[in-house]
């Protein structure tokens, strides 16, 4: 599993060019799978045909990352940018991003080294060696991601974009391990969660699922100051109680819980108090849908170095695995 993780999280992938992401999946899973395409906003939709008498099973994690976006280029080729999904600019200072056709580039920022204070937005740029405008191998509208390695540290691991291609490589391995089950399983991996769930929201109207599941990132409160969240790195995946734009159906939250508890896989409760997830937009479907999130437990998100715990993985695959082997009653 460990090297999925690692080449999706090397792979170039920002909100509405997901491509090369799908690509690599596609590969993966071809073999395993009944039925595979994408639809128009370029989700990749995996079908695995249950036996008979099983329910009709979404499960979602979403390809896409954040990135910055050319808005401007000036007179001597520095770039302006803006972003694309939540990039925080302290994040971003002499940090090195990379466009879809290879360019990399260096972040700068007006005030280096005579600030302390947390970079405006207009005061940023990206420098692509470039002498002038015409000479910028980037154009207005292209788009750049972190560019960073992944790295392994025991069970931890670091890379760009965990959030949330751990989530793909877990549906990925889901969908390997799973063998029969009575569900018709619709593996999705959506298209521009980051900029606002919008991949999942048509992908779930299309499939119209009687239960639903978004695996994807959340917070852990183990780390220094933190703000209080029960969530930790290692402890298992975390069943989402609650997040800014979701509450769990109750149904599939019980579902979840029982399945860990009887299996013996540690998991924690999940309540954030920021952001949320595909689990959103596919509740909120045609006339609604029983949704729950099985979240992976990631510290530093939306850095360029997203740390996640493969053991959390590798609990969450094991759950779902054996739940989707089972008959489902909410
Ligand atoms: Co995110
Ligand atoms: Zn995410």
């Amino acid at each position: 599993m460990k090297d999925l993780i690692r080449t999706l999280t090397e792979a170039y992938g920002p909100s509405g060019d997901e491509g090369q992401v799908r690509a690599l999946i596609e590969d993966t899973i071809r073999d395993v799978v009944t039925e595979l395409r994408t639809d128009s906003l370029g989700n990749l939709i995996a079908l695995k045909r249950g036996s008979g008498g099983g329910k009709r099973v979404m499960i979602a994690a979403h390809m896409d990352e954040i990135g910055l976006i050319v808005t401007h280029i000036d007179k001597k080729g520095f770039l302006r940018v803006g972003r694309v999904g939540g990039v925080f600019a302290p994040t971003l200072m002499g940090g090195r991003v990379r466009f879809a056709n290879g360019t990399v580039g260096v972040i700068g920022w007006e005030k280096w080294l005579r600030s302390n204070d947390a970079p405006k937005w207009e005061e940023v740029f990206v420098d692509v060696g470039a002498s002038s405008l015409d000479d910028a191998p980037v154009q207005v509208g292209d788009v750049a991601c972190f560019d960073r390695p992944f790295e392994e540290l025991g069970d931890r691991l670091i890379a760009k974009a965990m959030d949330d291609r751990s989530g793909c490589a877990v549906l990925v391995q889901m969908l390997r391990e799973l063998g029969e089950s009575p569900h018709d399983v619709y593996a999705v991996f959506t298209t521009q969660e980051e900029v606002g769930t919008r991949g999942a929201l048509v992908s779930a109207f299309g499939i119209e699922p009687e239960v639903a599941l978004a695996i994807d990132v959340t917070d852990t409160g183990d780390v220094p100051e933190a703000t209080p969240i029960a969530v930790d790195l290692g402890a298992g995946p975390a069943v989402k109680v609650m997040d800014r734009g979701f509450l769990a159906h109750s149904g599939v939250k019980e579902w979840l819980i029982d399945g860990a508890e009887r299996l013996g896989i540690a998991y924690q409760r999940e309540v954030l108090q920021a952001g949320s997830t595909d689990a959103r937009a596919i509740q909120l479907t045609r006339a609604g849908v029983p949704t729950g999130a099985l979240s992976l437990p990631a510290r530093y998100i939306h850095s360029p170095s997203e740390m996640v715990d493969v053991r959390d993985l590798q609990g969450a695959v094991k759950l779902l695995v054996a739940l989707l082997r089972e008959p489902i009653t909410l």
